[in-house]
């Protein structure tokens, strides 16, 4: 059995890059998934189409932030078309025709980001010791994109109990956000 009080191994530079690597491919699948519900039909209700177009847009940000991030480390990340030709294929849903149903996939898509980065955080926090990258950058634009999901977050748990309607069925998680 392993000794639990072994500390775990040093982040390597190689890990950095390829957790930015999952992170860009994250984005574009949030992306892709919030403007196939902005596009949706259904859907004539100004709050939570103008809300589902800025996750969208927010999501490409991101995507465009953490791309200059891996440039900058000399690494490459896929283009936006080869991305959105995967995504489009493997990872959206098949339209939904219910707003609160809607709100529950981006709540999702909001809080899987989020927590996404904060592990990311936390394990740079706890374990990058050897890297010879410049980590503080990295750090720097990881936060910045963690607090917009943390926000992302809320904005949808408020959206759910908006003027275009209450959500009841919209299942929180009950664990503790920040
Ligand atoms: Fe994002």
């Amino acid at each position: 059995m392993a000794d639990q009080t072994e500390s775990k191994a040093a982040i390597t530079d190689d890990d950095i890059i390829r957790l930015l690597q999952i992170g860009y491919v994250l984005e574009g699948i949030v992306e892709a998934r919030s403007d196939r519900h902005t596009t949706n039909e259904v859907f004539d209700r100004t709050i939570t189409r103008r809300l589902l177009a800025d996750a969208r847009d927010e999501s490409r940000q991101h995507r465009r932030q953490i791309g200059a991030l891996l440039e900058s480390l000399g690494a490459e990340c896929s283009s936006s078309q080869q991305i959105e030709k995967r995504i489009k294929s493997h990872y959206c849903p098949a339209e939904i025709d219910d707003r609160c149903d809607i709100l529950q996939d981006q709540f999702y898509s909001e809080l899987s980001a989020y927590r996404f980065y904060d592990a990311v955080l936390n394990e740079i926090q706890a374990n990058a010791t050897a890297l010879s990258i410049d980590i503080d950058n990295v750090v720097t634009v990881l936060e910045e994109i963690r607090a917009e999901e943390l926000e992302g977050v809320f904005e949808v748990m408020n959206a759910a109990n908006s003027a275009d309607g209450a959500c009841s069925d919209i299942e929180i998680p009950k664990e503790k956000l920040v």
